[in-house]
């Protein structure tokens, strides 16, 4: 097992990566403040997982509530988060028990949100079970729901006492999630760790084997990269936007096509692409430099073209985005593979073309 700490003082928690966690009560435990969790899961991962974690929890002595949610993107909206929120108190959970998402980034999102809100913050664990969840969402303390008009819109930052990566999950994870999950780890490589991208590249058909020694690797540096980026900057006042390379032309697509028709993921990868294309209009980057990262996002089965929205409605859903300041649009950009930076002077016209030549 491999273990990493998100160093923010008082709040600083564990990341544990390993097999067969999801058994092990006993690294939950010192985490709760009372023996009580509720559990939020979905009605994907519930069969396969929920009753593993609740008989761990149960032998251990704890009380354990859950709350099955519909699966989907689609479903990370006020109603489904209404729904915890009904459990929560249908059994008369306190602001001692402790919450405890498990599932993907949908399920980490709202239980994290959930958490925040519920008599003003209870405390709060993170099970990730898809890659995605486990190399990026599950760490960092953002918690969301979606609104019709914007991803993520409503929320609030909200860190966990834990996060447990159980790499056995993996196993039972689609391939195209598994795709999704890859194109968070292949950002880490993009924005600061060019060592990793190359790492990357030499082992991403390991990866896609779901060799377990690899994905370990794999999600402990995404882990140790962004725990190293939430640290410097929780709330997001500088070098955490870093983190959203390719996410505003992604949620862009995510929002343009309906949430749940592209993964985020996939949004993420074809809206990378947009951004390495502006970078290289920008003259930062070579036409070698776009072909090596759309070689790598194709050989991990990701899309590397947009769908045709029509750029104005991609420029409405981007004026949206949490990083327009003073009605200027930010965007995260590469200066070189392996560094990335946040811009502000893209005009309307260059962000449109890069968008125009990366769709069809
Ligand atoms: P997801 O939660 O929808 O999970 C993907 C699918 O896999 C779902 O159908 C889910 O039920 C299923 N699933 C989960 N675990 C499984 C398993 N072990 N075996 C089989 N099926 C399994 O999607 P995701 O890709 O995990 O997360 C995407 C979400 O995360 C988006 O809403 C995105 O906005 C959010 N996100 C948040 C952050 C953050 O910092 N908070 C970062 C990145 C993404
Ligand atoms: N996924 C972006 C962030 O956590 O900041």
């Amino acid at each position: 097992m491999h273990s990493l700490n998100v160093a923010l003082g008082d709040r600083a928690y564990a990341i544990h990566i390993g097999r067969g966690l999801l058994e092990q009560a006993g690294r939950i435990l010192p985490c709760l403040k009372t023996q009580r969790v509720a559990i939020v899961t979905n009605d994907v991962v519930g069969p396969l997982y929920l009753e593993r974690l609740r008989s761990a929890l149960e032998n251990a002595g704890v009380a354990v509530s859950t709350v099955v949610l519909p699966d989907g993107e689609a479903h990370k909206d006020w109603q489904t988060l209404n729904r915890i929120f009904d459990m929560l108190l249908a059994e008369r959970c306190e602001r001692s028990t402790t919450l405890i998402a498990l599932g993907g980034g949908v399920v980490g999102d709202m239980g994290g949100f959930a958490a925040a809100c519920y008599q003003r913050g209870m405390p709060f664990i993170q099970i990730p079970t898809t890659l995605l969840a486990q190399v990026d969402s599950s760490v960092g303390g953002k918690t969301a729901i979606n609104h019709p008009l914007g991803k993520n819109m409503i929320g609030a930052f909200y860190q966990p006492r834990l996060v447990l990566a159980d790499i056995d999950t993996l196993d039972t994870l689609p391939d195209r999630e598994l795709s999704a999950g890859l194109a968070e780890v292949i950002k880490y490589g993009l924005i600061r760790d060019p060592e990793f991208l190359a790492w990357i590249e030499t082992h991403l058909d390991r990866l896609l084997a779901r060799d377990t020694a690899a994905l370990a690797f794999a999600i402990e540096r995404s882990c140790r990269n962004k725990a190293e980026v939430v640290a410097a900057d929780e709330t997001e006042q500088g070098e955490r936007a870093l983190l959203n390379l390719g996410h505003t032309f992604g949620h862009a697509i995510e929002t343009g096509m309906g949430y749940g028709q592209w993964l985020h993921g996939e949004a993420v990868a074809a809206g990378t692409m947009m951004a390495a294309e502006l970078s290289r209009a920008l003259g930062w980057i070579g036409k070698e430099d776009v072909a090596r990262v759309e070689a790598l996002f194709e050989r991990a089965r990701l899309p590397v073209w947009g769908p045709r929205l029509g750029v104005e409605r991609y420029l409405e859903f981007m004026s949206h985005d949490k990083k327009v300041e003073a009605g200027r649009l930010r965007l995260v950009l590469l200066r070189a593979l392996g560094r990335a930076v946040i811009h502000g002077d893209a005009t309307q016209g260059e962000i449109a073309a890069a968008i125009e030549a990366r769709c069809r």
